[in-house]
């Protein structure tokens, strides 16, 4: 408890799944947390009520991470309202699927766009504040795939691999400036984003799975916590991998 007391955190895509498990877990540790969705606020009243619940400041900011100015905006905006920013956790992401031969050109922009340029446009427009403040965390979401690809997914795993890519080299470059950036690269968790999956593939994945279970939202934010603590303050680079064995690196 209390192991993020005083700081102020950016989750993307923190109104739902994953995200909004973060965001939850980092109010839980004592820090006030402004959440950066596509989504309408609307949509996102749960997470913003837990927060308040547990007595943290939350900020709510309709942004699309692939949009320029509207990051840049966003950014603005947690500044003013909190005069800092100590985390940012770049989780917002989508997926779709489709064999290469039939991808939509659509397909392949959109989700590299909002999953790995967004990705660097948060961090571009947050990264000054905190090297100026000499301090911050960087948490980036991958996802296994992108190590491992998968069949139907080439899009996804190419702005994945480009993710995990991201994170070290940028935290090759700021490390020594004590801002330390670090990725999570997840196995199949529950949440929205796996709806789309066919029964099929859901069975073939349990059936490979070393667990032999999809995992838990609540199973992914901990290692979130930890890379935004203290306890973190040795990792660099480093893609943590909560995926029930499905990846052993
Ligand atoms: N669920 C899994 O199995 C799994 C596995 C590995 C990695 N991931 C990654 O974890 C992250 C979160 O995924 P999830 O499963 O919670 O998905 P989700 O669909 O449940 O939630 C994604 C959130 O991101 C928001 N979002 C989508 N596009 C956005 C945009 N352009 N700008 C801002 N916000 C946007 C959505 O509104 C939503 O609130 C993603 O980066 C995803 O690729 C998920």
């Amino acid at each position: 408890m209390n192991r993020l007391t005083g700081k102020v955190a950016i989750v993307t895509g923190g109104a739902n799944g994953i995200g909004r498990g973060i965001a939850e877990a980092f109010a839980k540790e004592g820090a006030n947390v402004v959440i950066a969705d596509i989504a309408a606020q609307e949509q996102a009243t749960a997470v913003i009520d837990a927060i308040t619940q547990m007595g943290r400041s939350t900020c709510y900011v309709q942004t699309d991470v692939a949009n320029e100015q509207q990051v840049q905006a966003m950014v603005t905006t947690a500044l003013q309202t909190f005069g800092h920013i100590d985390i940012l956790v770049n989780n917002a992401g989508i997926f779709t699927q489709s064999l290469v031969e039939d991808l939509p050109i659509a397909d392949w922009d959109r989700v590299l766009n909002v999953n790995l340029r967004g990705t660097f446009l948060c961090t571009r427009f947050v990264l000054p504040h905190m090297l100026a403040q000499g301090s911050g965390r960087i948490i980036n979401i991958a996802s296994q795939l992108g190590y491992i690809g998968g069949r139907e997914v080439a899009h996804y795993s190419a702005s994945k691999g480009g993710v995990i890519a991201f994170t070290k080299a940028l935290a090759r470059e700021v490390a020594t400036r004590n801002v330390l950036v670090n990725g999570i690269a997840p196995g199949p968790i529950l949440t929205d984003l796996m709806a789309s999956e066919t029964e099929e593939w859901k069975a073939a994945k349990l059936a490979e799975l070393p667990i032999g279970r999809f995992g838990e939202v609540s199973e992914v934010a901990p290692t979130a916590v930890f890379l935004a603590s203290d306890d973190a303050s040795y990792y660099v680079g480093q893609i943590l991998g909560p995926n029930g064995g499905d990846v052993m690196l």
